[in-house]
């Protein structure tokens, strides 16, 4: 793996992959890889929480292994699964004696590897993303735990696995409940708001190159404003990417009132917030 001298060395190489950072996340970064700790980055929906893990896995060229969390995961989807129907047809097709057919269905053949597995068992070292994991219930927190406190992970019928390889681990966090204080503290913590105009400008210009520069600066001016109104759901940064997109597809050089007003649907998900903000612009 790339080692990175310094944080500065940091925030270019993830330039150099389209993401733009702050001194911020690039310190954090640096120190995770220095301490080998997971990050656990924090904040709203859409300002490049899971956009942070993807660029450190280009950065490095190492494989990107995604957990994605949801209610209700459990072991069998986050760590491995016993591939029932192949040991049902095993059990089916055997002539022998109980003992063989036991010891013979819990072996490797019949393991179906699922993404904590898999990032523990891969040679190469991962970036292991264990992506809004707010989502799952706490308890099943107990079991990330484990596996990010010694990067092992035990199966009855095969016993502890060891990591081949020290992952580096991203958790991604959009708030929506506490995490427990022993995850929190097996991390690093990195939160990451909005943009500011500058940055949010910068991040336009990378992801949509043939936007002007001029029309990149009143995208990030205009969706600054909207942020600071009291809404249901703030555009977030793939928003304005969204619209600097629209805006380019209808051939608009210039954002007024009446434009952005037109196209606040690309923006605004929620009618009480198209209204909102329609109000405040005229
Ligand atoms: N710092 C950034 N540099 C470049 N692109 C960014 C940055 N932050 C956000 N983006 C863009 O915003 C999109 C949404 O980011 P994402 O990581 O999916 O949000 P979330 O925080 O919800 O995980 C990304 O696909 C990317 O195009
Ligand atoms: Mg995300």
């Amino acid at each position: 793996m790339t080692t990175f001298a310094s944080p500065a060395e940091v925030a270019d190489a993830l330039k150099g992959a389209g993401y733009l950072s702050t001194d911020r996340i690039s310190q954090v970064v640096f120190l995770a890889e220095r301490l080998e700790k997971p990050v656990l980055v924090e904040g709203p929906a859409g300002v490049g929480k899971t956009e942070l893990a993807k660029a450190l896995a280009a950065i490095h060229e190492r494989r990107l292994i995604r957990l994605q969390c949801y209610e209700g995961l459990d072991e069998s989807k986050a760590l491995y699964e016993w591939n029932y129907r192949k040991q049902l047809l095993r059990l089916q097709a055997d002539t022998g004696d109980w003992d063989t057919v036991e010891g013979d269905i819990f072996t490797e053949p019949f393991l179906l590897e699922r993404p904590l597995l898999e990032a523990l068992r891969s040679a190469e070292p991962v970036i292991l993303l264990i992506d809004e994991v707010d989502r799952v219930e706490i308890e099943t927190e107990a079991l990330l735990l484990e596996v990010l406190a010694d990067f092992q992970a035990s199966i009855p019928e095969l016993g502890t696995i060891v990591a081949q390889s020290q992952p580096l681990v991203v958790l991604t966090s959009n708030n929506t409940r506490e995490l427990s204080d022993a995850l929190k503290r097996r991390c690093l913590f990195l939160y990451i708001d909005y943009p500011d105009v500058e940055r949010e400008r910068e991040i336009l210009l990378t992801r949509v190159p043939e936007l002007p520069q001029r029309l990149a600066e009143q995208i990030a001016g205009v969706v600054r404003h909207i942020r600071s109104l009291p809404l249901r759901k703030p555009p977030s940064v793939s928003e304005s990417i969204d619209w600097a997109r629209t805006l380019l597809a209808l051939g608009i050089d210039e954002v007024n009132e009446g434009v952005t007003v037109d196209t606040l649907n690309v923006l605004l998900k929620y009618q009480a917030d198209l209204d909102k903000v329609a109000g405040d612009l005229s």
